[in-house]
């Protein structure tokens, strides 16, 4: 049998939703103390977590989850790794193979998700690279079909950088046919070819998806403002520039009042207060960030549970 990774949103496909109902239900499961928390179905499996980048949620939420489920993770600091000295990713990923049954992996670059997944035998999830960040979409997905019981016709309204986390939205919002827009400056427009994958998924599922440069108009009647912060991890050097760039781009109670009455406020974090969002408006009663971060735990079980379960 073809093993499965999950490098793009994309990868769900028309699992999507089931994925969500199943971290809907690991979370239940958790609360009540049933189900997962006693059969700890991944028990005698190791899973390894490459990263590259500083994590906080990503590492912890995959490191808890996967004891939760009775499996091994192993953190490993690419710069401990032979990798980090020059041994190539796929030869890394052939004997990482040899021990472990999965690997979890935050990169700088794409292309280097996709060369440890197409060499190794094993599944390999996504957990951050600069095109993508499907993880967090899966929660937040979760988060938004948690709060209005439903995701397809939900306007999502996305404000800032067309960065990996709103490339996965907006595939993501295409898939779950939500209606999307995402106002970005001038200059820092999502990817084309992303902008072109959504579109043609949402012919399908019947929504519409937009990139525009006006966050009042992208925020009217919106059911929910998602932001992420202006400078991503490796942009540090273009930080002036983009702060200059992005004032008019500030999640703040101004933009939150042309929503609809009853929009939720979303941001993957780490956030900067004052930056891409205003304290109030995180720490306000919209606010859904901590559920958010907190269904990062629940939606990651239940991806590990359908790459690595028979
Ligand atoms: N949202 C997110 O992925 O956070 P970390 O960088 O802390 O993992
Ligand atoms: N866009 C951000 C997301 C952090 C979770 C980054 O890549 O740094």
């Amino acid at each position: 049998m073809q093993k499965k990774d999950f490098i793009s949103i994309t990868d769900a496909g028309r699992g999507l939703n089931s994925l969500i109902t199943g971290a809907l239900r690991l979370k239940k499961e958790l609360n009540e103390g049933s189900g997962h928390v006693r059969s700890r179905p991944l028990k005698g499996k190791n899973i390894g977590l490459i990263f590259e980048k500083s994590s906080t949620r990503t590492r912890v939420s995959f490191e808890v989850g996967i004891n939760q489920l009775g499996g091994n993770s192993m953190y490993l600091n690419s710069r401990d790794l032979q990798m980090g000295r020059g041994e190539t990713i796929a030869d890394t990923a052939r004997v990482l193979s040899r021990y472990l049954d999965c690997l979890v992996y935050r990169a700088f670059d794409n292309r280097a998700v996709k060369e440890l997944a197409s060499n190794a035998s094993i599944p390999v999830i996504n957990a951050l690279d600069d095109l993508e960040h499907p993880c967090q979409i899966l929660a937040d997905l979760m988060t938004i079909r948690e709060k209005f019981g439903r995701l397809k016709g939900i306007r999502m309204a996305y404000v800032g950088d067309g960065n990996n986390v709103c490339h996965s939205l907006m595939l993501g919002a295409a898939m779950a046919g939500m209606n999307f827009t995402a106002a970005t400056p001038p200059g820092y427009a999502p990817s084309e070819n992303i902008g072109q994958m959504a579109a043609s998924i949402s012919l399908d599922s019947g929504c519409t998806i937009q990139s525009i440069d006006d966050p009042e108009l992208a925020v009217r009647k919106a059911d929910v403002i998602y932001t992420d912060v202006w400078v991503s991890m490796g942009q540090e050097s273009e930080r002036e520039e983009k702060e200059r760039a992005f004032s008019r781009y500030q999640v703040n109670t101004h933009l939150l009042s042309l929503a609809a009455k009853r929009a939720i406020v979303m941001h993957c974090l780490p956030a900067h207060r004052g930056l891409e969002i205003t304290g109030d408006v995180l720490d306000g009663p919209q606010s859904v960030v901590f559920d958010q971060a907190e269904n990062r735990l629940h939606a990651q079980k239940a991806l590990l549970l359908r790459l690595l379960k028979k």
